[in-house]
């Protein structure tokens, strides 16, 4: 049976990330969609519980997909769940720098292979970025976050203008 760890902020989720999700599905036996947290850094716009319950709700109808939070490093949390892999997306050659640079880190530090999948150019643009600035100022969200979770989403950014 092989596992996967999809790893990120999640802050909140989006379209982009629903996409790799999806897709990681199809490839492996069982997707674990992990929220990476720095318990030293300052929460963001969504606390992790929130993360996760919207997570969950975009993940509900898929059967191979466990919800978790991770305190710490990328390589603890691989070893925690008994991940084979861990799946990023790759929205630009911009992120492609970066996740590269992150992968050979953790390939250094704990033996953990990086998949690196682009992103469906539809949701290419996306980013949890632009999407809590663009909810926090009112504007549309549809496309942006996954349309199950939009209005939660919405309401809460909107408080936090
Ligand atoms: O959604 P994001 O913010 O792009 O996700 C980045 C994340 C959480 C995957 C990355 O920051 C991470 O792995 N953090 C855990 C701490 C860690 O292991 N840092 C060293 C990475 S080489």
């Amino acid at each position: 049976m092989r596992k996967v760890l999809y790893p990120g902020s999640f802050d909140p989720v989006t379209t982009g990330h629903e996409d790799i999700i999806v897709r990681a599905c199809a490839l492996f036996d069982e997707v674990i969609v992990g929220v990476l947290y720095n318990p030293h850094k300052a929460s963001g716009a969504f606390s992790i519980e929130e993360r996760l319950a919207l997570l969950r709700a975009v993940t509900a109808p898929f059967p191979n997909i466990r919800v978790k939070a991770f305190g710490g490093l990328l390589v603890d949390a691989v070893r925690a769940c008994g991940a084979d892999a861990v799946i990023r997306g790759l929205r630009t050659m911009a992120d492609a720098d970066v996740e590269v640079q992150m992968a050979r880190l953790n390939r250094q530090m704990g033996q953990v292979e990086t998949l690196l999948i682009p992103a469906t150019p539809a949701v290419s643009h996306v980013s949890a970025t632009m999407a809590r600035e663009i909810g926090r100022f009112g504007g549309n969200l549809t496309g942006l976050v996954p349309e199950s979770i939009r209005r939660q989403v919405a309401e809460t950014l909107a408080k936090q203008q």
